[in-house]
């Protein structure tokens, strides 16, 4: 059997499994979802959104691309931000960066990748508004670390910029914004712990959106 024919065969068998235990599975699930958690992390292929939080299908509405990013002119992940917050009114939002990531490895190098310059780009200005602190880091593997941890940080402050996520909270103090990073060398999430009131109050020095002007 090829790989495309596996694909089939798996699907029949998961179908069959889940409906011998929970035969109206599927017809709950059409009726409609109502997920708690935004979750925004890496397309990487090890990195699997509901594995890694132990949620279940229906619990976590989700967004990947290469690096975990909310960058400002990417129709994509806004109305996934938009749908999630104003829709689904999730609760929390979930920026999940990993250890060992491609996207956050390819930007550190000093050469081009092509049209993914342009997807790299945002990463890279997050390596030089931090460029001190990284490049006082000695040991390359930390330095990565740490940008990856940076980057997934930077992507929550992408979020609390928007008219969508600051009219929302004002109005219902929510969805809360978490940094994570997930650490495949353990399997374990680790909180970045991003102080999402505090952050707020800085970022609206510059950026208050709380205010339509039409
Ligand atoms: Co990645």
């Amino acid at each position: 059997m090829d790989n495309y024919d596996k694909v089939f065969e798996q699907n029949k068998e998961w179908v069959e499994k889940t409906t011998s235990s929970d035969p109206d599975f599927f017809k709950k699930i059409y009726e409609g979802q109502n997920p708690d958690y935004l979750y925004i992390g890496c397309s990487d292929s090890r990195v699997p959104a509901n594995e890694i939080t132990g949620l279940d299908i229906g619990d976590l509405f989700v967004h990947r691309n290469i690096a975990n990013q909310v960058p400002p002119n990417d129709l994509s992940s806004h109305s996934v931000l938009q749908y999630a917050i104003e829709i689904l009114k999730v609760k929390h939002i979930l920026v999940c960066g990993h250890y060992g990531c491609g996207g956050v490895h390819e930007a550190m190098q000093p050469h081009s990748y092509g049209e993914l310059d342009n997807w790299l780009r945002n990463i890279r200005d997050v390596y030089r508004m931090h460029f001190d602190e990284l490049d006082s880091i000695k040991n390359e593997e930390d330095k990565y670390d740490r940008l990856v941890e940076l980057n997934t940080f930077e992507q929550c402050v992408n979020i609390i910029k928007t008219s969508q996520f600051q009219q929302s909270y004002i109005k219902n103090k929510g969805p809360i914004v978490h940094a994570c990073i997930w650490d495949m060398r353990t399997g374990f999430l680790k909180d970045l712990n991003f102080q999402l009131e505090k952050e707020l109050k800085q970022v609206q020095k510059v950026y208050n959106l709380t205010e339509n002007k039409f």
